[in-house]
């Protein structure tokens, strides 16, 4: 039996790098004053087709919808904004603003499957749900910058931002984007043209090579937006100068959701291949009222904890597992006393392991596979020598003794 293409186990090195990168996430995100919450993996199918918009490749052909046993339409979250939304309406937590929330945990997209890119894979984020100033924009891209930092990754990954403008401005540099794009429509590929039509913006977005050519030329945003949008990018890019957050203007991110305004920022590097964004987010005005709430401007970022974790591996950030102490009892009379001191060692926190059976040298070869720090050599009557198994050296110690040696 193999896992699901797109699926994968987490085991050893990978799964302490996966577990590192949500505590230190969570840690880090609860400096900020963000509380963790915990939503269903499976949400009815509306909550995203509605939320994420039915132009997006993830609506139009990434979901993992099915029909339950009772005929309803439901769907494996492909992300967590939309449930996080959902949730603060069917909590009635409209009225309690903002709301800073965190998560953790596994999102599906039927995606093809390469390095950093997984059918099920997993998210950390943050969405300040019920705050329409410029300084959440930043504070939550410093958050997220601080995230990197701890772990130890941010060398080599650039933050890069950009303004989607409010409603007007859109609309407006939507118009000189049809225009620009229709005058060479002939030249674009299949999915652009269609973009055309139902979303103009998506194609600076485009990975074909003939519309790269097309979309060098196009122009950006910044002639179309109006002064209250201009005048809130410029205060986004203050505050980030003020938190000490270096970035990038990229007039060319639009995101692949399409519920942004405003903020929309990426953390990428070239240190994964082709995938190379590692945190993403924006700011999004519209979406709690999508969910049958009031108007709610909001803003967050989710960054793949695989994507995380190899950056981890490339800089050889690969966390170890606590090196244990090895209870080893002399003789089968010894067990007794050997499994009273390691209860002892474990409920003093200190990490211990006893062998189930085998002979010293069998125990001492365990040990030592165990990277084990120290061995407790305990006889039948309870006598207990200690063994720092760096240096070598040995010392008979009492049950109190060898705890407080060993750190508990
Ligand atoms: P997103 O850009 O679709 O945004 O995903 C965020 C991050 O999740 C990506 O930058 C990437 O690191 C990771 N990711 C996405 N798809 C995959 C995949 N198939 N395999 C591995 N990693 C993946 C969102 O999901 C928004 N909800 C972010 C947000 C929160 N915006 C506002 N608040």
């Amino acid at each position: 039996m193999q896992p699901v293409r797109g699926t994968r186990d987490l085991i050893g090195a990978d799964a302490r790098r996966h577990h590192h990168v949500a505590e230190t996430a969570r840690h880090t995100a609860g400096l900020y004053g963000f509380e963790e919450w915990f939503t269903p993996i499976f949400e009815d199918t509306g909550v995203f087709a509605r939320g994420l918009g039915d132009t997006s490749d993830v609506v139009s052909k990434e979901m993992y919808s099915f029909e339950d046993r009772g005929g309803d339409s439901i769907t494996l979250r492909p992300e967590g904004t939309a449930g996080v939304c959902r949730a603060l309406v069917s909590n009635g937590l409209t009225q309690t603003l903002p709301q800073k929330v965190f998560y953790a945990g596994p999102m599906f997209r039927y995606e093809r499957p390469q390095k950093g890119r997984y059918r099920q894979f997993h998210q950390i984020g943050i969405e300040v749900l019920g705050a329409a100033e410029p300084l959440a924009d930043a504070e939550v891209i410093a958050c997220g910058w601080q995230i990197l930092n701890r772990l130890g990754v941010a060398d080599g990954v650039v933050l890069e931002i950009n303004t989607l403008g409010d409603d007007a401005s859109r609309d407006a540099y939507r118009a000189a984007l049809v225009e620009h794009f229709s005058a060479q429509a002939d030249k674009l590929s299949h999915d652009s043209k269609l973009r055309l039509e139902k979303n103009p913006q998506r194609i600076l977005d485009s990975k074909d090579e003939g519309d790269r050519a097309i979309v060098a030329t196009a122009p950006t945003i910044d002639a179309y937006l109006t002064p209250e949008a201009a005048a809130f990018f410029e205060a986004v890019q203050k505050y980030l100068t003020q938190f000490g957050v270096p970035f990038r203007r990229n007039p060319r991110i639009v995101r692949g959701l399409d519920y942004y305004s405003h903020t929309a920022f990426e953390f990428v590097t070239d240190r994964l291949g082709a995938q190379g964004t590692v945190m993403g987010g924006g700011r999004y005005n519209g979406l709690v009222e999508e969910m049958g709430g009031p108007a709610t401007p909001s803003v967050g970022w989710a960054a793949g904890m695989e994507r995380l974790s190899l950056l981890m591996e490339v800089v050889g950030n690969n966390p170890q597992p606590p090196r244990p102490v090895a209870v080893i009892p002399q003789g089968d009379a010894a067990e007794t006393p050997a499994l009273a001191l390691i209860q002892k060692l474990r409920q003093a926190g200190i990490t211990a392991e006893i062998g189930y059976r085998g002979n010293l040298k069998r125990r001492m070869e365990r040990a030592n596979r165990q990277n084990a720090r120290a061995a407790l050599f305990v006889d039948e009557a309870g006598a207990i020598q200690l063994k720092d198994l760096d240096s070598g050296e040995q010392r008979a110690v009492s049950e109190d003794a060898a705890v407080a040696a060993l750190g508990g």
